[in-house]
């Protein structure tokens, strides 16, 4: 009866040690943009002659060494490993001209003689709004303003103002979201025109659902000498976050989303409620006048090519941390990108590689062991118990370790070990 309880115990524990060390490989989720190559991360320790195999949800789609016949067609000629690369211990999978269809799990399967280490990646492909359109159309009969965009996923999402504001019920409107073969979605909203009022502006806002980014576009309707001007203003506001280390350079991203030729470009520094302009660009002087300067930069040769991003040297949390604002404003259209900047102290920098790349691999390491020693701890206490009181069999520690070493294997093992347990119970009652 003892030796049953034993058995049950090592079978409880080695279970919940399983499930433990399941965990250990945790998905790492990536999003790559719509049509742009994909890197889907996979690293082990290389030590040559490692067979590598790339799954999408369990269909495989590329191998090193390559085989002939497994080729997925969806998957065909776009994906590549880096020979390089590999030999350093990175079998990170190049995916080509990502489609949405790409969505999905993959798994990374790492075999080394018996040895086999598997890593997942959850990608997610998205289409972000690359532009809105605003205008009126008479087409139904009666004055509609319209904005629509295409070519977005996941769907975008509308939604309408004026200035001065008018009550949400009063704004009629209708919005069509369909998507085309490749899923990509084209949105159209429609409102009805507010009577006849002039010096009204109309305001489309649309954002994607997951990129943190809102595009508004503006229309005003002026009559001045019974001609009627129509003016619109497009802007585009983005916001992310940046986690630098103490002492190191970074680049705060900027880009405008169009081909602007007469603009002016602002950074400006906002913390604890006083905001600083950095530096200042003009188009049309091609002048740059900087506030921070052996700081900050900006690349002249860049901001023609529309990319206002700020290059920072190296960074210290008392004086760069704080939300960065870049504004870059031509006439009919503005960008404005705000970053927050977070600066991680001295101390973590020090750690940084080591500890990085450590804690996934020494902490449950140190787990696992610490959990074996226990166990082994345990079974040993409970056999010598038993020894104590049956005096007699000699065999019994051996018998034990013969069966710990079932379990020890993978999750498949789990059932096996069940088994083993019900029968080992059913023979001793
Ligand atoms: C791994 O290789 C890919 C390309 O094969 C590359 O983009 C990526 O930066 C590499 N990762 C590391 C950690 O070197
Ligand atoms: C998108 O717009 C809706 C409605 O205006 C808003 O509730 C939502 O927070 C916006 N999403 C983002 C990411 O800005
Ligand atoms: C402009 O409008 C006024 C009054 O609304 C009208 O009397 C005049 O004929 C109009 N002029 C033209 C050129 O349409
Ligand atoms: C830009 O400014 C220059 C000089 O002020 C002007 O000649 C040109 O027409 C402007 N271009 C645009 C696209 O506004
Ligand atoms: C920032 O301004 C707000 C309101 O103006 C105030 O409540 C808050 O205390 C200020 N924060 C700091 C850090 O000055
Ligand atoms: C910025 O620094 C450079 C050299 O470091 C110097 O030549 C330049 O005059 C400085 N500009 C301003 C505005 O202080
Ligand atoms: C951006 O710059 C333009 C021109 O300098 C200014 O009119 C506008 O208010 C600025 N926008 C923001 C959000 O700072
Ligand atoms: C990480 O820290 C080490 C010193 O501990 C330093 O030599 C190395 O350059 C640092 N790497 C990065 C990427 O900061």
């Amino acid at each position: 009866m003892q030796r049953t309880a034993a058995h049950v115990w090592t079978c409880v524990l080695f279970m919940w040690f399983l499930k433990k060390t399941d965990g250990k490989t945790q998905d790492v989720h990536i999003t790559c943009q719509y049509s742009e190559d994909c890197v889907l991360p996979c690293s082990f320790t290389p030590s040559g002659g490692e067979e590598i195999r790339w799954f999408r949800q369990d269909v495989l789609i590329y191998s090193h060494p390559q085989s002939t016949n497994w080729h997925d067609r969806l998957f065909m000629d776009r994906t590549s490993i880096s020979a390089r690369e590999l030999s350093l211990g990175n079998a990170s999978l190049v995916l080509q001209r990502s489609v949405l269809s790409d969505r999905g799990r993959y798994r990374c399967q790492v075999t080394k003689g018996e040895k086999t280490d598997e890593y997942f990646v959850i990608l997610k492909v998205e289409a972000p709004i690359r532009s809105v359109n605003l205008e009126i159309t008479r087409l139904s009969g009666y004055e509609e303003v319209k904005c629509s965009t295409c070519d977005v996923y996941p769907a975008p999402h509308v939604s309408w103002s004026t200035d001065p504001p008018t009550p949400i019920e009063k704004l009629k409107y209708t919005t069509r979201k369909m998507a085309d073969k490749q899923g990509l979605y084209i949105m159209e909203s429609k409102l009805k025109r507010l009577g006849q009022r002039s010096d009204l502006t109309y305001i489309c806002t649309v954002n994607s659902s997951s990129a943190a980014q809102t595009w508004t576009a503006s229309l005003t309707e002026t009559v001045h000498n019974n001609v009627t001007v129509t003016s619109k203003l497009y802007s585009f506001s983005t916001w992310t976050e940046i986690t630098s280390a103490e002492g190191q350079d970074i680049t705060i991203p900027c880009r405008s989303p169009w081909n602007l030729q007469n603009f002016t470009l602002t950074w400006s520094f906002t913390r604890a409620n006083t905001s600083t302009v950095i530096c200042t660009y003009d188009s049309k002087t091609q002048l740059i006048s900087n506030h921070w300067n052996g700081t900050a930069w900006l690349e002249p040769q860049r901001i023609q090519e529309g990319d206002g991003s700020l290059r920072l040297r190296g960074v210290h949390s008392l004086e760069h941390m704080g939300m960065y604002t870049c504004n870059i404003s031509a006439l009919q259209k503005s960008h404005v990108g705000q970053t927050r900047v977070d600066i991680t102290s001295l101390r973590s920098e020090n750690e940084n590689l080591s500890m990085k790349s450590s804690r996934p691999w020494w902490i449950p390491l140190v787990v696992v062991i610490a959990l074996i020693l226990i166990i082994a701890a345990i079974i040993v206490g409970i056999v010598k118990l038993q020894n104590k009181f049956s005096q007699t069999k000699p065999s019994g520690t051996a018998r034990y370790s013969k069966e710990v070493k079932v379990t020890v294997n993978k999750s498949e093992e789990i059932t096996e070990g069940s088994h083993l347990t019900s029968d080992q119970s059913k023979e001793h009652t």
